[in-house]
C-alpha cells in the first residue's frame, strides 16, 4: 500500500441542507407533511434539529468543521424563509445567510450554496409546486434573488439536489410530500426541473458571470439480480435510464425523453452546468416483477442490514463511485462528490465506507477524472426525511434534547485525511476494505 495523495487544493468538507439542520422550518411542505402521523419513522419531527436557526448553532458547527481540517462546506438556502409569501422577501432570512455564509468565510471555508434542497415554500405548494411550468419564473427569480443577494459571499451553487430523488419520492413512491403515486406524473416534475435548472443557470450567470453552476446528481449503480435473466438485466437497465441519466440526457442535448415528455425539448437547458455534483451512496440489485407495475415491473433487493437500517439502504460498492466518477469525467467538466456517506447506527461503518470511497476516488483522480473536492454526508446527526432521527449518518453524534454533538471515529479519521490532504497507507491498511 502506498499513500494516496489528493491534488493541491482539494476541497474537502461535509454537506447540510436547511430543513434538516436549522429547525423551526414551519413554513414549507415538509413541516407540514411531518405532522402527519405515520409519515415520519417513529413519529420524529424536525422541530429544533441541530438549532441552526434559532440558536445559530451553525458557528459552533463550523469550529467543529474547522477543527477537522475543513476547508470547504456544502448547505442550503430556504426558498420558504427568504420569499415566505410569493414576491415578498424577507429580509431577516438573508441576513441570516449572510450570516452563516460569512461564518465559513471567517473561518477560511468555500461555501457551496444548494437553492433547491427537497423543500417547498408552503405557498408554492399549494399551488402544486414542480407539477405545472408556472414553478420555473418563479424558481428563477428566487435564484436570481439569492445570487444578488448571497453573491459576495458565495460563487459556487447547486441549483437542484437530486432531481430524480424529489420528483420519484414525492410523486411516484409518495413517501414524501406531496405523497402522490403516478408514475408520469413524477417525469413531468423532472422535466420541470429540467426547466427550472435551466432558467436559475442562466438567471445566476446573469448576477454573476463568473459563478460556477451544477446539480447535484443521485448516482446509484443497478445491477440485475440474476445476471442470467434477461427481465432482470431489463429491469435494472430501465432503473439505471430513469434514475442516473434522464436528466443529464437534457442537460447534455435539451431532448426531454420518454417519460418525461414525448418528443419535447428544451434547449436553453443544453450545456448548463459548470461542473457536476455527484450524490453517490450505494448500489442496488434489482429484479423483474409484475407486482411492481409503478416501478415499471421492477423490485429493488434489499441486502441484509439490521432491522434499523432505512430502506433506501443498497449494497456498499466503492467501484461504483469509480465508475460513476470515470463516466462523469467524460463531460470534461470539473467534478465535485457533493455527498458521499452512510449510515451508521454506532460507530462501525462509516470509517471503512470513507476510506474505500475516497480510496475509488482517487483511482478515478489517476485515471484522469478532474474530481476537485469531496463533501461528506454529514457533519451532525440531523432530520434524515422520513427517516427523522432514527437514521444518522453525522460525522458527530447528535443528541437532540440537549444538542450534545460526539464525535465518531469517523470524524478524527476524516480530520486526518484532510489535514494530510492524502490518505495514509496506514490507513488504506485498516479500513480500505
Ligand atoms: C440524500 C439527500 C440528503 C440526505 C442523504 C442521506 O439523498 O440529498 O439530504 O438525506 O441522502
Amino acid at each position: 500500500m502506498t499513500t494516496l495523495n489528493f491534488p493541491n487544493g482539494f476541497l474537502w468538507g461535509t454537506a447540510t441542507a436547511a430543513h434538516q439542520v436549522e429547525g423551526a422550518n414551519d413554513n414549507n411542505d415538509w413541516w407540514d407533511w411531518e405532522q402527519t402521523p405515520g409519515h415520519i419513522r417513529n413519529g420524529d419531527r424536525s422541530d429544533v434539529a441541530c438549532d441552526w436557526w434559532k440558536g445559530e448553532r451553525y458557528r459552533a458547527d463550523f469550529d467543529l468543521a474547522k477543527s477537522l481540517n475543513q476547508n470547504a462546506h456544502r448547505l442550503s438556502v430556504e426558498w420558504s424563509r427568504i420569499e415566505p409569501q410569493e414576491g415578498v422577501w424577507n429580509a431577516d432570512a438573508i441576513a441570516f445567510y449572510r450570516r452563516v455564509l460569512g461564518a465559513l468565510r471567517e473561518r477560511g471555508m468555500t461555501p457551496l450554496v444548494t437553492l433547491h434542497h427537497f423543500t417547498n415554500p408552503r405557498w408554492l405548494a399549494q399551488k402544486r409546486a414542480w407539477e405545472t411550468e408556472a414553478v420555473v419564473p418563479l424558481f428563477e427569480r428566487f435564484a436570481a434573488k439569492v445570487v444578488q443577494a448571497l453573491g459576495d459571499l458565495c460563487d459556487f451553487w447547486v441549483t437542484i439536489n437530486e432531481p430524480f430523488v424529489y420528483a420519484f419520492s414525492g410523486y411516484s413512491d409518495g413517501n414524501w410530500p406531496p405523497g402522490k403515486k403516478d408514475f408520469f406524473l413524477a417525469f413531468r416534475v423532472l422535466a420541470n426541473m429540467v426547466r427550472g435548472h435551466a432558467a436559475a443557470y442562466h438567471a445566476i450567470h446573469r448576477v454573476q458571470p463568473h459563478a460556477r453552476v451544477g446539480v447535484a446528481h443521485h448516482f446509484r449503480r443497478f445491477v440485475p439480480f440474476d445476471p442470467n435473466s434477461a427481465f432482470d438485466r431489463w429491469a435494472a437497465g430501465l432503473r439505471d435510464f430513469l434514475a442516473n441519466r434522464l436528466f443529464s440526457l437534457a442537460l447534455a442535448d435539451g431532448s426531454l425523453r420518454f417519460p418525461m415528455s414525448l418528443g419535447g425539448r428544451v434547449p436553453e437547458a443544453m450545456g448548463t452546468q459548470d461542473f457536476i455534483g455527484v450524490n453517490y451512496y450505494f448500489t442496488e440489485r434489482v429484479a423483474f416483477d409484475l407486482r411492481h407495475p409503478g416501478l415499471l415491473f421492477t423490485r429493488p433487493v434489499v441486502p441484509a442490514w439490521p432491522k434499523d437500517a432505512p430502506p433506501f439502504a443498497g449494497e456498499v460498492d466503492p467501484r461504483s463511485l469509480y465508475l460513476f466518477l470515470t463516466e462523469c469525467a467524460r463531460e470534461g467538466k470539473p467534478i465535485y462528490i457533493t455527498e458521499n456517506s452512510i449510515f451508521d447506527l454506532g460507530d462501525t461503518l462509516q470509517v471503512n465506507y470513507l476510506v474505500s470511497h475516497l480510496a475509488e476516488t482517487h483511482h478515478a483522480i489517476a485515471d484522469g477524472a478532474p474530481v476537485k473536492g469531496y463533501f461528506f454526508w454529514t457533519l451532525v446527526d440531523n432530520f434524515e426525511w422520513a427517516e427523522g432521527f432514527a437514521t444518522r449518518f453525522g460525522l458527530y453524534h447528535l443528541d437532540v434534547p440537549t444538542q450534545t454533538r460526539t464525535p465518531r471515529l469517523s470524524a478524527e479519521i476524516y480530520a486526518r485525511i484532510a489535514r494530510e490532504n492524502a490518505l495514509a497507507d496506514d490507513l488504506i491498511s485498516r479500513f480500505g476494505q
